[in-house]
């Protein structure tokens, strides 16, 4: 089997081909009107374009809406599933990612030490 797409001049459905360019991470990528985003995506050759949880790598999985894999941001808009938004020309997308962000330095010990008691035998903030 060969892939073939039928020029649009031959398309039954009368089809046009009429581009599109969106903006992915600041680079413009071209599409035809009636793909979906993750469909431009996809033919600009990028398979994953967002990170999960792990770190790994995601991109469309189920392509019909079920499985969330394929987020990005639209226009400003979160969480939109690229596998069901249609392109627009001129549509913006940011890339996403719910990889964990580095952990800050494990605190001094010597700042959670308990503070002496004073005088009295008390402790900060303890009767
Ligand atoms: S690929 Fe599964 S929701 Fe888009």
């Amino acid at each position: 089997m060969t892939p073939r797409l039928v020029p649009a001049h031959h398309d039954a459905v009368r089809r046009t081909d009429r581009p599109l360019t969106v903006t992915v991470d600041g680079t413009q990528v071209t599409g035809v009107a009636g793909q979906s985003l993750a469909g431009v995506l996809l033919a600009a050759g990028r398979t994953a374009w967002r990170t999960g949880r792990t770190g790994a790598p995601r991109g469309v999985f189920c392509g019909i809406g079920v499985c969330y894999d394929c987020l990005v941001t639209v226009n400003g808009e979160r969480d939109v599933r690229a596998c069901q938004r249609r392109a627009r020309d001129g549509d913006t997308v940011t890339t996403q990612s719910r990889a964990p962000r580095p952990r800050s330095p494990a605190p001094d010990a010597a700042s959670h030490a308990p503070e002496p008691p004073d005088a009295a035998g008390r402790t900060a903030g303890r009767p």
